[in-house]
């Protein structure tokens, strides 16, 4: 089946067929289908594990939890990062439990095993009472692969897998005008969900929901279709064009009227007077990105001068498969995924970064939860509904995850029923399907 889309707007070219197969519930309940995720899809993608600045030093590591699974990226002497699940190889304790750290040697807490930042073990204890000689020298941490890309540090468990850069296919190459490589994380904010990890993505595969969820969105955010841009692509991940510095077309008031905030104080603030669109609010994007042009570079954002006009004022949000999405900004990338609890298909872990570039003089910048110092972030988990917020928008996100949670656990609930717009959505499952049953 090929929908073709009427309504909404998919670049030529990357409006991808779909077969148009049922989504139904099992899928964000069932302990079978979480056990074929476990054992099909999570080891053969490639996972962001953390960022390269979190590595300073020889031996600094940085470890990531997925599900049950851990594995540390630790520095190399000659500057490389290798990645190692995170078990010992002498009876499978866990070896390191913190989250970010640094030593000489990574030094099991059992038995005392040490292993040389390589992951060879170069300390055993009675190393002459083993049936076949002294381990030490020959045995190795289980070695995963492990590449970077800008900032950030990734790996993927299949020794098979293509390379990182291919697997990113095109978003490298869309992503580059930003000059993300030097950007820094400003906020770095974790929280348990009592939703399965589909939940969210399936969000970030519409905008379908943000008249309704994120009203607040529509004075500086165009959602309205067709203005918004699709793309899917042959690698699965997909990516969607907002317009911003626009108000959303589905309101012909903020077309026709003043132009509404914050529009008006972002359009001041790069010496654009508001007064001068009452009437074409669509117009101010334009002359922001053209005040842009003029006085950014004095301003501090040398990385304007390699970003497309698009770049320079429009939201653009890439999701990679199956679980990451970043969304850009030219001031402000936020990181957004969600990742499958140990055990349970009805919780997740969301994780919500920021980054930011870095500009001379500035101190903090203002993200989704305030005012932040333009520093190192340190990472704040919480528990969901906690009172701790993950930004506004986010906790709309969340608190909508919940409620269909627990609306998908009804007998009454026979399979999604989508929009055009919605087909991200589509692929998404199909192709998750295609690596579960094992069909690729
Ligand atoms: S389990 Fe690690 S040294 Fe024994
Ligand atoms: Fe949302």
């Amino acid at each position: 089946m090929n929908v073709q889309s009427t309504v909404s707007r998919y670049s030529e070219g990357f409006d991808l067929p779909v077969r148009g197969d049922a989504i139904t519930a099992d899928r964000y309940v069932s302990r079978d289908y979480m056990d074929l995720e476990n054992k099909n899809l999570w080891p053969r993608v490639w996972h962001l594990g953390g960022m390269i600045a979190e590595l300073e030093e020889e031996g600094d590591f940085v470890r990531h939890n997925l599900g049950k699974e851990s594995v540390i990226m630790v520095k190399q002497a000659d500057g490389s990062i290798k990645a190692f699940y995170n078990t010992c190889p002498h009876r499978g304790n866990r070896l390191v439990i913190g989250e970010v750290g640094g030593a000489d040697r990574i030094t099991c807490a059992y038995h005392n095993w040490q292993f040389a930042t390589d992951g060879t073990l170069v300390k055993a204890q009675d190393p002459d009472d083993f049936p076949n000689g002294d381990p030490c020298g020959k045995l190795k941490l289980s070695e995963v692969r492990c590449e970077t890309w800008g900032p950030f540090i990734f790996y993927n468990m299949d020794p098979n897998a293509k390379p990182l850069i291919e697997w990113m296919e095109p978003l490298a190459d869309r992503l580059k005008g930003y000059g993300l490589e030097d950007w820094v994380r400003v906020v770095y904010m974790s929280a348990d969900c009592e939703f399965n990890w589909k939940i969210i993505r399936d969000n970030f595969n519409e905008s379908y929901h943000l008249p309704t969820i994120h009203p607040e969105l529509a004075t500086f955010i165009n959602d309205g279709l067709p203005d918004t841009l699709f793309e899917m692509y042959p690698s699965g991940h997909n990516s969607m064009w907002m317009k911003g510095h626009q108000a959303t077309t589905r309101n012909e008031a903020f077309q026709t009227g003043d132009v509404p905030a914050p529009l008006d104080d972002v359009a001041r603030a790069w010496g654009v007077d508001p007064a001068d669109y009452k009437g074409r609010t669509g117009d101010v994007r334009q002359a922001i990105i053209e005040a842009k042009r003029r006085l950014g570079p004095g301003r501090g954002y040398k990385n304007y001068e390699n970003m497309t006009d698009q770049q320079l004022v429009d939201y653009f949000h890439c999701t990679f498969f199956p679980n990451l999405t970043l969304t850009m900004s030219p001031e402000q990338c936020q990181i957004l995924r969600t990742e499958p609890h140990p055990t349970d298909p009805e919780k997740c872990v969301f994780q919500h970064w920021i980054l930011v570039p870095r500009v001379e003089g500035m101190t903090e910048v203002e993200g989704p939860i305030g005012k932040v110092p333009l520093d190192w972030a340190e990472h704040r988990h919480s528990v969901y509904g906690d009172g701790q917020s993950l930004g506004f928008v986010a906790d709309q996100d969340l608190s909508i995850g919940t409620t269909q949670q627990q609306g998908l656990n009804s007998r009454g609930f026979k399979g999604c029923h989508l929009t055009n717009q919605e087909k991200r959505i589509q692929r998404f499952h199909e192709l998750l399907d295609d690596y579960v049953y094992d069909r690729i």
